[in-house]
């Protein structure tokens, strides 16, 4: 049985004491433990220290949504994942559309990044995602291939423990637009079905998958119920406790 988990994506949102006020409502509103789901928050890098304070003493886990891949040197601006890793995350997001569409994270960038995470001791929460027009042009399935193999590119079998994928159609996110409860679960018997033919079948019955687009309190539970989606990557619900910890609750 894989354990539900709920990732928020906080992205490039809060101040200062909206990120620690934010985590502390999380912290409170979680105290009687999160029953079945795990839950991590990705705050931006500049507060990922105040929310580790902020999160003391609770279940929550924090990512970092994106790192560097070479270790600490001469790298204007980036982080390395052993900074990440120091400042208190166990995980990061690698690979979001964001960072692919806006910021130059190849499929080969991805895939650099996902092995050297793993060999910084951090879990991955490898994004992918298609576009609406290679939606329409029916190349959903192999463009998740694409991404997705590349992403694994440089990891071994044994480094598979920690990695999670997310499914993230890039035309639902923070558009509104969701994808319906078949047309993700298709896209994760596919991803599920590639890892099991990368690895082995254990580690694709293992992997955790999770949709993100759009997901709401109204429609996590119906998403979250299918059989291949294991939780949810959580853009614009997961700046407000309540909506956070309603998706949770749906987990
Ligand atoms: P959204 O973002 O929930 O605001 O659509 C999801 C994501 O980008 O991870």
């Amino acid at each position: 049985m894989r354990r539900k988990l709920v990732a928020g994506n906080w992205k490039m949102n809060t101040r200062r004491d909206d990120a620690v006020a934010l985590a502390a409502a999380l912290s409170v509103g979680l105290s009687g433990g999160s029953a079945s789901a795990d839950v991590i928050v990705a705050p931006p890098f500049v507060w990922l220290d105040a929310v580790a304070s902020a999160l003391d003493g609770s279940d929550i886990q924090l990512a970092a949504q994106n790192a560097w891949c070479d270790p600490p040197g001469a790298y204007t601006g980036e982080i390395a994942l052993e900074m990440v890793r120091d400042v208190g995350c166990n995980w990061v997001i690698l690979g979001h559309s964001e960072r692919r569409e806006m910021f130059g994270d190849t499929d080969e960038l991805v895939g650099r990044k996902t092995a050297a995470a793993k060999q910084a001791g951090l879990g991955v929460i490898l994004c992918v995602g298609e576009t609406k027009d290679q939606r329409e042009a029916g190349e959903t399935e192999a463009v998740l291939s694409r991404q997705l193999l590349a992403g694994l590119d440089g990891l071994d079998v044994s480094e598979t423990d920690g990695l999670v994928v997310a499914y993230e159609p890039v035309w639902a996110i923070g558009t509104g637009l969701t994808a319906t409860s078949e047309q993700a679960e298709s896209a994760h018997a596919h991803l599920r079905n590639e890892v099991a033919v990368r690895y082995n079948a254990t580690v694709g019955e293992s992997i955790r998958i999770l949709y993100g687009g759009s997901v709401k309190p109204d429609n996590a539970s119906e998403l979250m119920s299918q059989s291949n989606v294991d939780g949810a990557l959580v853009g614009g619900a997961s700046l407000q406790a309540e909506s956070f910890l309603a998706i949770i609750q749906a987990a």
